[in-house]
């Protein structure tokens, strides 16, 4: 809600003050496929470890935490390092709570006034946000049709426009689809050229059999990934994201970054969380085969999907404004996601019941 009177003792920013507060509607009683949550809770044997390891840390709290979080990234990096065969180190990741924290840890260091980021939209909305609220000058570069990146557009326009920073989503948010290694490698090439970073935000990555980015860090410096526990790990509410790159990014974090940022007990859930990685990502094959299970029901209703590399789907061919239609699956006790894009909406993929219950809302609407 943009609030159109700010009270006149209220020094605040000229450009802060038609901004609404970023985010999606949290509605009570509903099916909420809306924010692309991991919908599983935690599994119980991961809930006693990191309970008990929670009170032993509870007993500290008078205590700062370890600034640096240095178990944490040292837990991360064996996590990426197994996932894509990439040697990493702790001198290679940072955290914080969320990965919309690393990304403003990133535009505080590198972006500014005199600087310009560039995206490639209809991406995720708070890139741009972001880069108006650090006073970042922000140039939306385009997507195809199919919301693919037209590389040799982008590489022209990154030659064009000289971006210290650059950012892909992928697999994108909110279309799900994916841009190739190949792809990435060429758009890495171009920001090098410039002098810009790269930055990948792989948000989705474990839905995806698409490589990971973090395989360019050794022939690209300038290439960070921006990754999150929020979606594949179920981690949501814990609020731990991170950057996989070489070690002057994280240096430039350190800056930026506020002192002790990251709670003792964020730190130690996370810890216990990446203990138990493959309980706390044991659904990513349902949720996969879920989503290709709800594709088929919206082609089946005659709507149309995107090929989506995530744990969601934006669909089209509806009759009618997205507003309608949303506020049709709400009547219908399910909250999806009106992202603005006209013609289109988002759904997460929920466990099978609520899928359900979306396919059983879909079949009314369409009829
Ligand atoms: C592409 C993308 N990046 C980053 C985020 C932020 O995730 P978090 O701050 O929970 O780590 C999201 C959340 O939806 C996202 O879609």
């Amino acid at each position: 809600m943009v609030q159109s009177q700010w009270p006149y003792w209220l020094p605040l920013r000229g450009d802060l003050r038609n901004i609404s507060p970023y985010g999606a509607p949290q509605i009570e009683g509903v099916v909420a496929l809306n924010t692309n949550e991991n919908p599983f809770p935690l599994p119980s044997e991961v809930v006693a470890a990191m309970s008990e390891r929670l009170t032993a840390v509870i007993a500290d709290l008078n205590r700062y935490p370890d600034r640096d979080a240095t178990t944490l990234r040292a837990k991360l990096a064996h996590y990426i390092s197994q996932g894509t065969g990439v040697p990493l180190g702790v001198e290679n990741i940072w955290a914080a709570n969320g990965s919309n924290e690393i990304l403003q840890t990133l535009f505080l260091a590198c972006g500014g006034v005199e600087a310009l980021a560039l995206g490639f939209t209809p991406s995720y909305s708070v890139h741009p946000l972001i880069a108006q609220i650090t006073k970042t000058p922000w140039f939306a570069g385009s997507r195809d049709e199919e919301f693919g990146i037209n590389v040799a557009n982008a590489k022209k326009l990154i030659r064009e426009k000289s971006p210290q920073l650059v950012f892909v989503t992928t697999p994108n948010n909110p279309s799900g689809t994916s841009t190739s290694i190949a792809d990435l490698k060429e758009l890495a090439e171009a920001t090098g050229s410039v002098g810009g970073l790269l930055i990948v935000d792989e948000a989705y990555a474990e839905f995806s059999d698409v490589p990971s980015a973090v395989t360019l860090l050794a022939d690209f410096p300038h290439v960070v990934v921006v990754r999150t526990m929020s979606k594949a790990f179920a981690f949501a509410g814990a609020r731990t994201g991170y950057l996989v790159g070489k070690p002057a990014i994280v240096n430039a974090a350190l800056i930026t970054r506020l002192p002790y940022h990251l709670s003792s007990l964020t730190q130690a859930a996370a810890e216990v969380a990446l203990e138990f990685t493959p309980a706390m990502q044991g659904e990513i094959e349902l949720l996969i085969s879920e989503r290709e299970r709800v594709a088929s029901a919206i082609a089946e209703v005659g709507y149309r999907t995107l090929p989506s590399s995530a744990n969601f789907l934006l669909f089209s061919g509806f009759a009618g404004e997205p507003s309608v239609i949303w506020q049709a699956f709400l009547d219908r006790g399910i909250l999806i996601r009106d992202i603005g894009l006209r013609g289109f909406l988002r759904v997460t993929i929920g466990t099978p019941a609520e899928n359900e219950q979306f396919i059983a809302a879909l079949r009314e609407i369409a009829e």
